[in-house]
């Protein structure tokens, strides 16, 4: 594939990972990351359909765009989202899920070209998964877990105090058995949720101290995450710490929301409409100019205080 021209921003920061929602919708409501009542319903017209989607991921790739992750909300509620993923033509690709869709098919999802898999688990109590998920199952969700075949499965716990800051060696201890990276991250606070944020680079430090980590910090590329081996040799555990150490030095990404419009970054406010532009005609070309215009309004590190969105609108 020929690349026309990186995208760049004026920080210098290469700009080749694109988070693409494909619903702002989640069957769960999970308190830290949506309001009880919800969110307000969208007419199918305001969603990128997915033949829009499959051209914007040509422009992407044309524009040195390497890694593809789909998120929503909930990526499979959307309907026919399995045919999507089957029929997209972009290589190795990465989803965010919360693998609890009713009608989830994981024989089909084991099939997808599939780099490889996150999956919110934040409790392995049943009791506490169903208050902080307002009503949710955990059992069908352990038993997807237990039947996945794909690669780089990574379990994401947001830890709250007082709710989950116990279970943080059983949760390593599952993601063990089954083969998955456990990753533990610090709690945003997009709304008024009365959950406090429980201190997740002290946990990784007394982790270390207690030499159940090794004290070494891997930090891979187009990752937020730092990653510490295990001492039992089983694997590594990762950390993502938004508010007490900022990732955004080194962020490669940018994401579409479900609507088509391009978000610079978690917290900024959404710039260019892409959908509008493929609607009214604009080419490819034409749109990979204002592409590479958009991204310049990068902010370098942004105040975490002013998103004003919930995380299923923006797409995690
Ligand atoms: N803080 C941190 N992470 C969040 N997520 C959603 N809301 C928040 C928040 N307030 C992340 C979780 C979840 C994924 C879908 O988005 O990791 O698993
Ligand atoms: Fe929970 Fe994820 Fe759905 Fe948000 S998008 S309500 S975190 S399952």
């Amino acid at each position: 594939m020929r690349v026309w021209k990186m995208l760049k921003d004026s920080y210098g920061r290469i700009i080749d990972y694109a988070r693409i929602s494909l619903t702002d919708k989640c069957n769960m409501r999970c308190r830290y990351c949506m309001p009880e009542e919800g969110i307000r319903t969208r007419s199918h017209e305001e969603l990128l359909k997915f033949e829009e989607i499959y051209l914007l991921l040509e422009i992407f790739k044309e524009l040195g765009i390497r890694k593809f992750r789909f998120t929503g909300g909930e990526p499979f509620i959307r309907r026919n989202a399995m045919d999507f993923f089957e029929n997209l033509n972009i290589g190795e690709f990465y989803i965010t899920t919360n693998l609890s869709s009713k009608n989830l098919d994981i024989a089909r999802l084991n099939n997808l070209n599939l780099g490889g898999l996150n999956v919110s688990l934040d409790t392995l109590n049943p009791e506490k998964y169903k208050w902080l998920t307002r009503g949710w199952d955990l059992e069908p969700v352990i038993k997807n877990l237990r039947n996945l075949r794909v690669k780089n499965v990574k379990l994401n716990a947001v830890v709250i105090k007082d709710f989950n800051e116990d279970e943080i060696n059983p949760l390593i201890d599952f993601a063990n058995e089954i083969g998955a990276t456990m990753r533990f991250i610090e709690k945003m606070d997009f709304l008024k949720d009365n959950l406090k944020r429980a201190p997740v680079d002290k946990i990784r430090k007394n982790l270390i101290d207690k030499n159940f980590i090794s004290e070494k910090e891997i930090t891979p590329k187009s990752s937020p995450a730092v990653y510490h081996q295990q001492i039992s040799g089983k694997g590594k555990v990762g950390f993502i710490l938004p508010v007490s150490k900022s990732f955004c030095a080194t962020c490669n990404r940018i994401r579409v929301t479900f609507d088509g419009r391009i978000k610079l970054c978690l917290f900024a406010e959404k710039s260019v409409n892409l959908r509008d532009m493929l609607r009214d005609g604009k080419g490819k070309d034409e749109i990979k100019k204002i592409l590479l215009q958009a991204v310049l309004a990068k902010s370098r590190a942004p105040k975490i205080e002013s998103q004003t969105e919930t995380m299923s609108a923006i797409g995690g």
